[in-house]
């Protein structure tokens, strides 16, 4: 054994101590005695699904997000996207003295994104990153509300490494000393390749050099390990999308805007702001009640409280006037809750704000969680949750669970951490589908094969670039993200941040903490008080444009999503995934598309113009219907009605009626605009909302000689039909 001689000969020179040599000979040993050969298992892969490649390197562990996973792969999906050759990159793993260690080679200039919502870091290669489970990361370390063993790169394949650990990605960043000396070589930046702005971030991650991915999982003995091929790094982003079960498909209604009301309102409260609204034509489909709901929270009784004394008749009234309610709750179980003491055997040894940790790994505590929620809660009427506090707190006051806890399934505090998650949107999920029903809510902290769970992320932090960022990010890694908005420094920065929000996953307002909309006043303190900005009526009226705009992609941001559903594709996605061949889009991360038309470029308060780089084809400024020339810079002028939109030529962009909510029958009118000359087409779907979707294909078509467009369903439709009541011809 070659490692055997190596540890031999350092012990011998005085480089090694006895007792490191005997430990790693002890070791060593042990690996042999498993059949594994030696403590390098150069792994064979096995291909599982077409494209889809695993390795099984030493033993791997029994609590992992794909040993627990809810959802099957999506074979088909799998089985229809193109073919892949050979696996496209050799992973090898081998036991240390810490845990497990994977390495997989990195190409000069490959170029790495990934490892969840990571919101301060866009290109991951150089940097080292500790996938903690954690509520608001100060620092660029890894921490994060999902993050997601699973990183993509320029060369277009993903490898996810299948643990629950807290595992250290070194992205390239760590060099292996030479053999025997050498020279000292002096990097040079790729002439012709790296636009200047990468030129830095070259040269100090030696990323002209091929470099190492290690993945060090503590614990271990070993590990499984996925291989997505591509060729491309948006078909290996589907691909792993789909192994996960394919992407979610939010009801139509989930796709309007969303508004969460101050945690300490009581019903009354909450049915006079959701009449004003109505009244005020202000766009809302989704009415979220925080806290104040619930007897107790912090921990949660899950019952209701006095403040709510008829929550099925304040159901029942939101939904006569097309609301959804959502409710806030996390899964720490106080004892006045009615299933506390049958959780108590099913959940973990240390408490959480008084409660239990229930322990969503075992079925037992899945079916009492999920019976009493759905005979107190969907059964009255409620369509879906926010579900919080499931992350972490190292940077919050540490009020989580210990990663020493035991749990009876068998997993320990850092394991559920990684998967309290994904587990708890299981067992939410369990309610919905038991009943046939679609919802889409609000979750706090994910991990890996994510995209089936119509669950959004979002986050205490405020920061807007980071939010935008996150938009950007959020796509390489099966995950849905929300800028939300709370509260504003100034008019300025609320109509940037809603802008934002508007060309999202969830079009969210969380006004938890403010007792009125935020265009009465952005101010917390003032808004609490009541004094409302005088001229409050006039940013209302911005505000309700800027909602509008929503309402009117909403079909196409639902066409998005089927692609989602059943090819994997992200809806939303940074310019690198569809344009990896041009280097000027490998740091982009404050553009984002938005289906495969858009080009969503926004603005954050103070900047007077947006410098946007239009990638490979021709765009349509959607504003202006200026046209311009692709694989360039433009700056343009942003006025603050305005968030910066680029079409792309050859899209036809179906836009709906402006309304209040998506239950309108307007809402299914459509102005098509067709983008470039020549024929256009596009496809919409009608969706009867069913668990499982009957969705009947739409497609649009302008055809440009004849100068008139045509409509084709394939298939009857059961629900409400789109209608084209004008078409558009912008060239
Ligand atoms: C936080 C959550 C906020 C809000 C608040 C209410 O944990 O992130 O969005 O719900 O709790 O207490």
């Amino acid at each position: 054994m070659r490692e055997g001689r190596k540890w031999r000969r350092l012990l011998a020179e005085g480089h090694m101590r006895r007792r490191d040599f005997l430990s790693l000979a002890a070791a060593a040993t042990a690996l042999e005695a498993k059949g594994s050969g030696a403590a390098t298992t150069a792994g064979a892969a096995k291909e599982v699904y077409p494209g889809v490649w695993k390795f099984t390197l030493g033993t791997p562990e029994k609590i992992t997000p794909a040993a627990t996973r809810r959802y099957p792969p999506a074979a088909s999906g799998l089985a229809a996207l193109p073919p892949v050759g050979a696996c496209p990159v050799p992973v090898s793993g081998m036991a240390t003295r810490r845990g497990y260690l994977v390495r997989a080679p990195l190409e000069p200039k490959e170029i790495v994104y990934g490892l969840g919502l990571q919101l301060q870091s866009f290109i991951q290669r150089g940097l080292k990153k500790k996938l903690r489970v954690n509520a608001d990361p100060k620092m660029d370390s890894g921490d994060s509300h999902a993050p997601v063993p699973f990183y993509v790169t320029t060369r277009g394949y993903g490898v996810l490494v299948d643990t629950a650990r807290y595992a250290t990605f070194y992205c390239g960043n760590q060099r292996r000393k030479p053999e025997r000396p050498r020279p000292a070589a002096v990097p040079k930046d790729p002439a012709g390749v790296a636009p200047n702005d990468l030129a830095v971030a070259y040269r100090r991650y030696r990323m002209g050099e091929p470099g190492e991915m290690l993945v060090e999982i503590p614990q271990a003995e070993g590990v499984d390990v996925y291989v997505f091929g591509g060729p491309t790094m948006r078909l290996a982003v589907q691909r792993y999308n789909l192994f996960a079960g394919g992407g979610a498909l939010p009801p139509r209604w989930g796709l309007g805007m969303w508004y969460r009301c101050k945690s300490d309102y009581d019903q009354a409260e909450v049915l006079k702001l959701a009449a004003e609204f109505r009244e005020r034509r202000i766009p809302c489909d989704v009415f979220g009640l925080e806290a104040s709901w619930l007897s107790h929270a912090y921990s949660c009784s899950f019952t209701w409280s006095e403040k709510f004394p008829e929550p099925a008749a304040m159901a029942r009234k939101l939904s006569e006037e097309h609301y959804r309610l959502n409710l806030w709750e996390h899964a720490f179980t106080h004892p006045t809750s009615p299933i506390y003491e049958a959780l108590l055997p099913h959940s973990g040894d240390y408490e959480v704000w008084g409660g239990i940790v229930p322990d969503f790994l075992a079925p037992e505590a899945r079916k009492i969680f999920a019976e009493f929620h759905e005979a107190k809660h969907v059964a009255i009427g409620v369509s879906g949750y926010k579900i919080d506090e499931c992350d972490n707190s190292d940077f919050t006051g540490a009020w989580s669970f210990p990663e020493v806890s035991a749990f009876p399934s068998g997993a320990d505090g850092e394991q559920m951490h990684s998967l309290f998650g994904l587990r708890y949107q299981d067992t939410i999920q369990g309610i919905f589908e038991k009943r046939g029903m679609r919802t889409y809510g609000l979750v706090r902290s994910s991990q890996a094969l994510a995209a089936p769970y119509p669950y959004v992320l979002y986050s205490d932090l405020y920061d807007h670039r980071e939010f935008i960022r996150g938009l950007a990010n959020a796509g390489f890694s099966g995950l849905l993200w929300t800028p939300e908005l709370r509260n504003a420094e100034t008019t300025e920065d609320l109509i940037r941040r809603l802008q934002v929000v508007v060309f999202s996953p969830m079009a969210l307002l969380n006004a938890w903490y403010i007792k009125n909309p935020p265009w009465k006043q952005v101010n917390r303190q003032a808004n609490n008080a009541g004094q409302f900005d005088p001229k409050w009526e006039e940013t209302e009226a911005r505000c309700r444009a800027v909602m509008e705009l929503r309402m009117r992609f909403v079909p196409y941001l639902h066409a998005a999503f089927v692609r989602y559903r059943r090819e994997g594709l992200p809806p939303l996605r940074a310019l690198v995934m569809d344009y990896p061949d041009d280097p000027q889009t490998w740091r982009i991360d404050n553009q984002y598309l938005m289906g495969d038309g858009l080009l969503v470029a926004p603005v954050v308060a103070g900047e007077a113009e947006r410098a946007v780089y239009l990638p490979e084809g021709e765009w349509f400024d959607y504003w202006t219907g200026e046209r311009h020339a692709g694989r360039q810079r433009v700056t343009i002028p942003v006025p603050l009605e305005r968030i910066p939109l680029f079409v792309r030529a050859g899209t036809l962009l179906p836009l709906a009626e402006p309304t209040q909510h998506t239950a309108d029958p307007r809402s299914w009118r459509i102005t098509a605009l067709a983008y470039g000359g020549g024929t256009v087409a596009g496809t919409l779907f009608e969706d009867d909302g069913a668990l499982d979707p009957g969705l009947t294909e739409v497609r649009l078509r302008w055809d440009g000689a004849g100068n008139s467009g045509s409509v084709r369903r394939s298939g009857a439709g059961l629900g409400p039909r789109y209608e084209v009541i004008a078409w558009k011809r912008i060239e």
